[in-house]
């Protein structure tokens, strides 16, 4: 399927039955999310209880529409609500051919299950809520909280009596003194997406002043890379996207002493995470880059073969290499739609830069969400054989992923890191540095997104 142009009418039937937040994020800045498990024996109750609900899913179409109201009458978008059903969940609702129907193997075995392709930490470790069988997951999110907890309240009441709720997350977006939204570490996140819009491409060619022939780096995807059909609704315009959702918990004060440990300054986070706390890549010499460009994306790490600009063991180097690293293997096959929003409270605002001793070490971090076509082939493919990989990519200091690179049986982990000596030096530090992981999994599940129209219908199974 190629590039999606809202403004063409042919699309309308395929927006309209497509969940939103899929190919665009919503960009609410709180959410919160509600973890079901339906109970034996309500299979009629569950089913007649989507039928309902199905009417206040936020189409894709829906989603474009409210976006191009704010941005024409400054009207504020609306609760936006998404529904993800998981493997089990399927099966209870007695749709007996989940294994044929799905090619995921990931998404048919479930997180739990795939834990060890992970290297995530045992399910006893994990919070009670992710412990448990789930079923299904609702996202709510808004930029009026009271209004989403009031429905938040409102769908709890309607699910009692044939549904227990393993527990309810909730995200908050954090921003810096800029406004730019933030991870709790201090880095602005959600730069580097995919794009599949025709105006987003357009936007981000004309932000770059560039054109995808001429581009370092291309950002427009093809909407297959995160769609599948939906394989319970004979429609040629039903489609559905994998879900995997983590609760990441970030030990901000370990980090930032950490940090500070090295005894870089600013470029040691920057090596970290592969971009300054700003979004700058710190790949780009001063004279490549431009200050206060923290959106800048259109770069790859060609003229880096060293890591002295931008190390291996970078969080951003080994998530996305920005080219074909092994042969016949297509790199941007693996890219995922990243959703997370940060979770947990700060006692101190992000945007007045607080000091270690006002930093959390724990209890906030961040929700990870992403859609994709194939689990395995993408969020698994991209922790265990690019973060986790001690010796991917081939080069001069690879390590695994500095934030979030796992060891199985080791939580946290700590790491020995061949930092450059000076900014673009190919000479390392030797011995290496130590640096330990402060990013800790507690639970999540692989879901599917299905489309607005299996939710409509819940046909029978076949
Ligand atoms: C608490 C955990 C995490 C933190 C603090 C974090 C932080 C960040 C930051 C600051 C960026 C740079 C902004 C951007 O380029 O969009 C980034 C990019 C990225 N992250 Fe994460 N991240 C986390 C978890 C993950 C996980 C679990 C994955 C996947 C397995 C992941 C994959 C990516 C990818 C693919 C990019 C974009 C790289 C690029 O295209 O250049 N992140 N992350």
């Amino acid at each position: 399927m190629k590039l999606i142009d809202p403004m063409d009418f042919s699309f309308d039937p395929f927006l309209a039955n497509m969940q939103g937040n899929i190919l665009k994020g919503h960009g609410r800045d709180h959410t919160t999310h509600i973890f079901l498990q339906f109970d034996k024996g309500s299979e009629e109750a569950v089913r007649e209880w989507i039928k309902v609900l199905s009417g206040d899913i936020t189409s894709l179409k829906k989603q474009l529409r409210d976006r191009e109201l704010y941005k024409r009458n400054n009207i504020k978008d609306g609760l936006f609500t998404a529904f993800f059903l998981t493997a089990a969940g399927y099966k209870y609702l007695d749709f007996k051919e989940v294994e044929t129907k799905f090619a995921d193997p990931a998404f048919k075995a479930g997180m739990k299950e795939r834990l060890a392709v992970s290297n995530d930490p045992a399910v006893e470790q994990w919070e009670k809520c992710f412990r448990q069988e789930i079923h299904a997951m609702i996202l709510l999110a808004d930029d009026e909280r009271n209004r989403m907890a009031t429905r938040a309240r409102n769908i709890l009441e309607t699910i009692d009596g044939f549904s227990t709720v393993t527990g309810v997350e909730y995200g908050n977006v954090i921003r810096n003194a800029d406004g730019e939204g933030i991870e709790h570490f201090g880095y602005v996140d959600g730069i580097s997406q995919p794009l599949f819009l025709k105006d987003e491409v357009d936007a981000w060619m004309k932000f770059h002043n560039t054109n995808p022939e001429k581009a370092f780096f291309d950002p427009t995807a093809d909407s297959d890379l995160v769609l599948i059909k939906d394989p319970y609704v004979n429609d040629p315009d039903a489609y559905g996207s994998y879900f995997v959702f983590r609760k990441l918990e970030q030990n901000v004060k370990g980090f930032k002493e950490a940090e500070e440990k090295l005894d870089m300054g600013e470029l040691a986070g920057a090596w970290l995470v592969g971009r300054f706390e700003d979004g700058s890549p710190v790949v780009l010499t001063d004279d490549e880059g431009m200050i206060g460009a923290g959106n800048y994306n259109n770069f790859n790490y060609n003229n880096d073969p060293s890591g002295g600009r931008c190390p291996y063991f970078a969080h951003t180097r080994k998530t996305n290499p920005r080219k074909d690293v092994s042969p016949g293997d297509d790199h941007k096959s693996h890219i995922m739609a990243r959703r997370g929003i940060p979770f947990g409270h700060r006692n101190v605002d992000t945007a007045i830069h607080p000091c270690d001793l006002q930093l959390p070490e724990g209890g906030v971090g961040l929700l990870f969400m992403s859609y994709q076509r194939s689990i395995q082939n993408q969020f698994e493919f991209i922790q265990s054989k690019w973060a986790n990989s001690p010796d991917f990519p081939s080069g001069p200091n690879p390590g695994v992923d500095a934030i979030i690179g796992q060891v199985a049986g080791q939580h946290p982990a700590t790491h020995a890191y061949q930092f450059p000596l000076d900014y673009g030096s190919d000479k390392l530090t030797d011995p290496p540095l130590t640096f330990s992981q402060f990013v800790t999994m507690k639970g999540g599940e692989y879901f599917f997104a299905p489309s607005i129209s299996f939710l409509k219908s819940l046909a029978q199974p076949a």
